[in-house]
């Protein structure tokens, strides 16, 4: 009796082990990260049409393109949409230094860096990105705001 008590135990202990592991499972996929922005922008293919419309504003803006005037381009592109995309929820990562690191010393004011956010939003105009979603892009970028900005 002892002995069918236990077996019956042990099954229902097993039957309800897998199926809290179900459930467990079925919300891992069910809270899947958030990628709307990333989606909006069109996706990697999408954020590199904008970061190629964007790059060459940023170089001809002349409130900010004295800044420029050492980059690699195809470098310094490549780690802005791997940027851009990790930051919409996209899957990339972004492998380049922090913003603290990349900027400091430089003298960023406040009005630079709204002049590059302002030549962003343009290229993302350009694209047809609607500002809902350009919007929420530009709202990731403003915690980088107080590691840049150094005058
Ligand atoms: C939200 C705003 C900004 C973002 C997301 C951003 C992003 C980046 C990224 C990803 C890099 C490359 C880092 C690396 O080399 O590993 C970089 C470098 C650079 N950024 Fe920014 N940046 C911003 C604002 C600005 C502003 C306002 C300026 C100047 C007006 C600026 C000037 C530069 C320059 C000159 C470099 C090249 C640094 C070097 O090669 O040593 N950035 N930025």
């Amino acid at each position: 009796m002892k002995n069918l008590l236990q077996s019956s135990l042990a099954k229902f202990l097993t039957i309800a082990g897998f199926a809290l592991c179900a459930c467990f499972s079925a919300n891992a996929q069910t809270i899947d990260k958030d990628d709307s922005i990333y989606q909006g922008l069109g996706k990697k293919e999408g954020i590199t049409k904008i970061v190629n419309d964007f790059v060459p504003m940023i170089l001809a803006d002349q409130r900010i393109a004295h800044f420029f005037s050492k980059i690699k381009k195809e470098e310094f592109s490549e780690l802005l949409v791997a940027q851009f995309c990790e930051l919409a929820g996209g899957p990339c990562q972004y492998k380049g230094r922090d913003m603290y690191e990349s900027h400091q010393g430089m003298g960023i004011s406040n009005a630079h860096f709204n002049a590059l956010a302002e030549d962003l939003q343009m290229a993302m105009e350009k694209n047809d990105i609607p500002s809902s979603i350009s919007n929420r892009l530009v709202a990731k970028l403003a915690p980088m705001q107080r590691p840049i900005v150094s005058k």
